[in-house]
């Protein structure tokens, strides 16, 4: 399959990448390198032995994708061109509601003019706003807490309607957990500028003793140890669940929703001490106020897509750490030139 991949170079997009290039797929990627790195290509391709086609622009740009859709017979395409901070979306809201809803939208008018009518979508499970029985099932009621969450719920709204129009679309939509971890090469993984807000990228700072200590949000949450519990996920079994979805969906003309997540939860103080002790080094931390906004747990009930997508997550909580810390090792002796 020819598969046309937005944000191809980031942190989802680029493992994704790299399964579609060893699945046999050719791969188009279009990526503005606003959170990414163009070196990610020369990685892919120390990876895979093969490098995908790369345009550098903006998925909001109807000349450049009509330009792509020309020039390559693309059967399908996987969106993760979104931006995608929490904080900064409730600092910069129309910032996130003019390029992630523009984006997707802009893809679905040039795929329908093109008849491309195939596309996985990049959805989080942040659409479960309030939801509180736990494991989360893929009915549970919808709500966001955050216009980054809103983009992705109203990204799903958008592509139901779509497909309400014209039922010969075929829409998988993927809501992720907690993605975490690294390509098992260390070439590839997660480096978000500045301070990380998010647990493992911050959690890797600290173990370069880049910052002194993690900072865990509150540990009167009622869970196994009073500290928030979520479901990570190793990013190359989300990776591998997009390839799952493209081939389960593909020419169905159907929409469907599925978690990708493992199912199990970890806290964060189960986090830091699984990553300190199999990477053996220190990881200090320190309780302080919960964060606004966080909730005690969330995870996910992953029997759909297990049943119909054929999928699995199958690294555990373990090799997540171990893959993230090499890969943040090897890109810090790889910037100093060692
Ligand atoms: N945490 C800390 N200290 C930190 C950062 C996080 O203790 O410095 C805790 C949080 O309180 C939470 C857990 O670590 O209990 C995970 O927090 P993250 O910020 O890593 O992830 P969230 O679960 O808050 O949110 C993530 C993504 C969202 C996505 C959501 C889906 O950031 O974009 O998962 O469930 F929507």
């Amino acid at each position: 399959m020819k598969v046309f991949v937005t944000g191809g170079c980031g942190y989802i997009g680029s493992h994704t990448v790299v399964e579609l290039l060893n699945h046999g797929d050719e791969v188009i990627v279009i990526d503005d390198f606003s959170n990414s790195k163009p070196d990610v290509l020369d990685k892919i391709q120390t990876i895979c032995g093969k490098k995908p086609i790369c345009y550098e622009g903006n998925v909001c740009d109807k000349v450049l994708l009509r330009s792509i859709f020309e020039k390559h017979d693309i059967d399908a395409a996987i969106d993760f061109a979104a931006f995608k901070a929490v904080g900064e979306s409730v600092e910069q809201p129309l910032k996130y509601y003019q390029n992630n809803m523009n984006c997707l939208m802009t893809l679905c008018e040039i795929m329908q003019e093109y008849s491309c009518k195939n596309l996985v979508f990049s959805s989080s499970a942040t659409v479960y706003g309030g939801v509180e029985t736990m494991p989360i099932v893929e009915d549970s009621p919808l709500s966001t807490t955050n216009p980054y969450g809103t983009t992705k719920l109203w990204g799903e709204q958008v592509l139901q309607d779509l497909h309400h129009a014209d039922p010969s679309w075929s829409i998988a939509i993927l809501r992720y957990f907690n993605p975490i971890g690294a390509h098992v090469s260390g070439l590839i993984g997660e480096s978000p500028n500045g301070i990380p807000n998010n647990i493992m990228p911050y959690i890797c700072k600290v173990a370069m003793k880049e910052l002194p200590q993690v900072n865990v949000f509150g540990n009167d949450y009622p869970t196994i140890d009073g500290t928030g519990v979520r479901d990570y996920i190793h990013v190359v079994d989300l990776a591998v669940g997009h390839i799952a979805a493209l081939n389960a969906i593909c020419n169905t003309q159907t929409i469907d929703v599925f978690n990708l997540g493992t199912g199990k939860g970890y806290s964060v103080l189960e986090l830091i001490q699984t990553f300190a002790k199999v990477n053996n080094i220190d990881v200090p931390y320190t309780i302080v106020d919960r964060r606004p906004g966080d909730i005690a747990e969330c995870y996910a009930n992953t029997d759909k897509a297990n049943r119909e997508l054929h999928w699995k997550a199958e690294k555990g909580i373990t090799e997540m750490c171990e893959d993230a810390y090499r890969f943040v090792k090897q890109s810090s002796s790889s910037t100093f030139g060692m």
